[in-house]
Formats: structure tokens, sequence, C-alpha cells
């Protein structure tokens, strides 16, 4: 007899999960477009869209397309674009010194994109990579068996002012070297850009996920790998502690927002740093969190669409206030 296994519980936490509406009005979280960066690639010349054969949808766009794209992002309620150059290989040498032309690719990104769509706030990377022959983010040491910390932390300080003077809203240091949040924030107030905020990459981990995104930049070529070792300088994948560590450092340096990146194999770290600090927390899903859920989706074996909301989904409810995702333009379709 059925009765005979009426269980007699105070507890039915499937009261709530009963019917839409009480769902609904459970909701821990929610995603709105308000929360997304959206990464966008630029490259010189007017040719055509070039698509990245591991990111698909994503493609390097000339300026014209890139600001058109800010233009439809804007429309969709999407507030933010980070802006990632991809360089002549003719353009880079040991040295990145074009990260210090005043008229490089990324500045007149920044000037097309402020000035055809100036609610949009312009985010954009401080790191040698993209124009580094060698695919580091600074510069090398004497024997080239390492990147050389203060040397590359002045050289990031100048860069970020020749960001700023083009009209970037937020610089975001992502080289992982010490001391460059407060050499940043110094250069930039001496200089008079007191009103330009900066993103730190504060946990950034030394990942096999940004695969994808050194194809699109150029970045694992000129280094003859896609997996590019970056271990001395970005954070042990194994660590927890020392992601907190860089997090508190940072905003002590006078970081406006903290991120964590990768974000979605990293949502302890996401937690951790927003327990430690009270300034904004972004988190990265990077390229290849991306990849693979578009690679299972070609394959037949997840739904790409649910994938894509509940990755990140998770990454908010970890504690992330701001999500940088190459699926921005996409949800904030989706949301609407
Ligand atoms: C480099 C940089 C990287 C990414 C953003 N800035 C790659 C790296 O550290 O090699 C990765 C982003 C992604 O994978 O989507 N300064």
């Amino acid at each position: 007899m059925a009765d005979t296994f009426k269980l007699d519980l105070i507890q039915r936490p499937r009261r709530l999960r009963r019917t839409a509406s009480l769902r609904a009005l459970t909701e821990e979280t929610v995603l709105r477009p308000a929360n997304f960066i959206a990464p966008l690639f630029v490259v010189e010349g007017r040719g055509a869209p070039q698509p990245i054969a591991s990111m698909p949808g994503v493609s390097r766009l000339n300026l014209n397309d890139l600001v058109k794209e800010c233009r439809a992002l804007a429309k969709l309620g999407i507030p933010a674009i980070a802006l990632f150059p991809k360089l002549d290989a003719k353009l880079k040498n040991e040295e990145g010194t074009m990260a210090l032309h005043e008229d490089g690719l990324i500045l007149r990104a920044v000037r097309a994109v402020k000035k055809a769509v100036p609610e949009l706030t312009v985010v954009t990377d401080i790191a040698l990579d993209p124009y580094t022959t060698h695919g580091h983010d600074g510069v090398l040491n004497a024997t080239g068996t390492d990147v050389e910390n203060d040397r590359t932390v002045a050289i990031l300080a100048k860069m970020s002012v020749l960001h700023a003077r083009a009209g970037v809203d937020l610089v975001a240091p992502s080289d992982m070297m010490d001391g460059r949040v407060i050499a940043i924030r110094k250069t930039l107030d001496a200089a008079g850009f007191s009103e330009t905020g900066i993103m730190a990459y504060s946990a950034k981990f030394a990942s096999a996920y940004y695969g994808p995104f050194r194809d699109a930049v150029g970045s694992a070529q000129a280094a003859g790998t896609r997996l590019l070792g970056k271990a001395t300088y970005q954070l042990n994948p194994a660590n927890r502690r020392a992601a907190v560590i860089e997090a508190i450092i940072d905003v002590a340096e006078g970081a406006d927002i903290v991120m964590i990146k990768p974000a979605g194999p990293y949502l302890d770290i996401i937690r951790d740093v927003r327990v430690a600090v009270k300034k904004p927390v972004a988190a990265y899903q990077v390229s290849g969190e991306y990849a693979q859920i578009h690679a299972a989706a070609k394959l037949g074996w997840l739904d790409l669409a649910r994938c894509r909301h509940e990755s990140l989904l998770a990454i908010k409810r970890a504690g992330a206030d701001i999500i940088l995702t190459y699926f921005a333009r996409e949800m904030a379709a989706e949301l609407r």
C-alpha cells in the first residue's frame, strides 16, 4: 500500500520547486547583460573578419567592423569591452617596443570606439605578449631565462599612460609582475589620469586553457608552442591561498576591480576572493572554456545554449560581479 511509504517529514524542500512561479520566486542568482564584458580582437587593415578556428563565432576585426560590433553590443546592454590587438609578426621584437608606439593599433582602436560609442566602457590589456617575438608578457632578463620583473613594470606603467590618453576607462594589467598595480596607479596619477581605473588580473593562473586565445593574438605561433610556460609569473593552479594573497596585495596597491582567470575551473578562488576583498570581483571565462563548450556541442554531446547559461551562472553564483566572456553578445541577446 502506498500509504505505508508516506514519510513523516517536516522538511520537504521540493515544495519550493513545485511550480515555475515558486522556482522563480526562490531563484538566488540572476544573469543580466550588465554583468558582461565582451573581449574583442582587433587587426590592422580593411580585410574581412578573420575567424579563429578554435573559437567558433569569434573573429579578429578591422577597425570599422570593431566599431560596428561595439554599437551592436551597446544596443544589447553590454556595458563594456576588453580589447586585444593581433599584430603583424614583423612588428614584434624581443622588447615588445610596439607596445609604446604612440599610434599603435590598440590606441587607434580605443580612439575609434570611444568616439563612436562613448558610453561603452573600454578596457585594455596591459602586458607585452601581443608585442614580443617570444610571446611572454614582459621583457626577458640578460640570460633570456625569465621575464624581468622591474624593467617590465616600468614599461607597463608607460603603456598604461598611453592607453589612458587614448581614452581607456580601465587598464587591465594581465602580466602578473610584482608591484605593477601601484606603479601603474602612481604613473597614471602623475600624468593626470586619476580617473582611469585599474582592473587587475590579480589571480591569473598558469593555465592550459589560454590556448585558443594565443592563436587569436598570435602569441602562440611566435613562441612556437601553444603552451608557452609562464609559471614564473602566473599562479600555480594548485594554489588557493596564493591567489587570495595576490588579490589582497592588488587592492592594497590601488586596484579598483580584481579579476580571477580562468573562471569555471577556479570557482573556489572566485569565492575565496569574494570573501577576502570588498572591491568588485571580475572573472574571465577564457578561450579554452569557451572552446570546450563549443567543441562538445559540435559533437552533439552538450546543449550549447544551456551549457553557456549554466557555465556563466556558476561563475556569478561563486561570487563574480563582472564576467568577461566570449558569449557576452549571445547571452545579452538571450537575456533580453
Ligand atoms: C595575456 C593574456 C592572455 C589572456 C588574456 N590576456 C593569455 C596568456 O596569458 O597567455 C587569455 C584569455 C583567454 O584565454 O581567453 N596577457
